[in-house]
């Protein structure tokens, strides 16, 4: 739970509504990063914006329920995770990981690691009870360097990693939700998640930043061989 939106989403909203959505930046372009989902995060205490993207696609494809054993990769700085405590309860379990530190949180178990290291899928492993989750959710992002064909390519590297993860660490029938920026790769990495899973779409969210190629996969039924092609 974050740490001031204990009386619920719901009471969020009816708070940011009252309030006519934040602070006013005062200039136009000075504040481009702190916009209406930055400040409301600010106010309900998520550790970042991405929360409300987490809570917009559970809200329409449910795939946190309580009791939930739920995968995070790529957690830092922890709004993904603050949201996954809250959807799977106290009979669920939720992990993190991340190459940054992430700080704690109650209800998480949150590694500081790679998760291309071979390692550190074997604690993810280790620290889900029966050896495997019901739920990944990867919003990996790669360090961007400004050569948009170089971005391209390593973000797709990242969607092939959170895949080979699900394959896995996913018990059959789980779900996958992954972060992916359209680009010339977006086919090859359909194809493999369809090969993967029994149904796989994309979605855009209300809580990206206007322009940006971001799209949400959502990928359900694992299937138990994942070698269909
Ligand atoms: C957009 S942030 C995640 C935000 C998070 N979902 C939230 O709600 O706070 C993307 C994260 O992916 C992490 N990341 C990128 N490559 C990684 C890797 N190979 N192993 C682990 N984490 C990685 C980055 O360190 C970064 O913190």
């Amino acid at each position: 739970m974050p740490g001031k939106g204990r009386s619920g989403h719901g009471a969020g909203r009816r708070r940011r509504a009252a309030s006519g959505g934040g602070r006013s930046t005062g200039s136009a372009g000075g504040y481009q990063r702190k916009d209406a989902f930055y400040r409301r995060a600010k106010e309900e205490g998520y550790r970042s914006r991405a929360a409300y993207k987490l809570l917009e696609i559970n809200e329409r494809y449910h795939l946190i329920g309580r009791g939930a054993r739920v995968l995070d990769l790529g957690c830092w700085p922890g709004g993904w995770l603050q949201v996954a405590v809250s959807l799977a309860g106290p009979t669920g379990t939720v992990v993190g990981v991340d190459l940054r530190e992430t700080d704690p949180l109650s209800g998480a178990v949150i590694l500081t690691g790679d998760v291309t290291d071979g390692a550190v899928i074997e604690r993810l492993r280790a620290a889900a009870p029966g050896g495997a989750y019901d739920v990944v959710i990867a919003d990996l992002s790669p360090q961007l360097s400004g050569v948009r064909f170089r971005d391209e390519a390593r973000a797709a590297e990242l969607n092939e990693i959170a895949l080979s993860v699900a394959e896995a660490l996913l018990q059959p029938g789980g779900s996958l939700l992954m972060k992916t920026f359209m680009s010339g790769e977006t086919e090859g990495i359909l194809r493999r998640a369809r090969a993967l899973f029994g149904a796989v779409r994309l979605t855009a969210v209300e809580a990206t930043r206007k322009g940006s190629a971001e799209q949400y996969m959502i990928a359900r039924e694992k299937r138990s061989l994942g070698l269909a092609q």
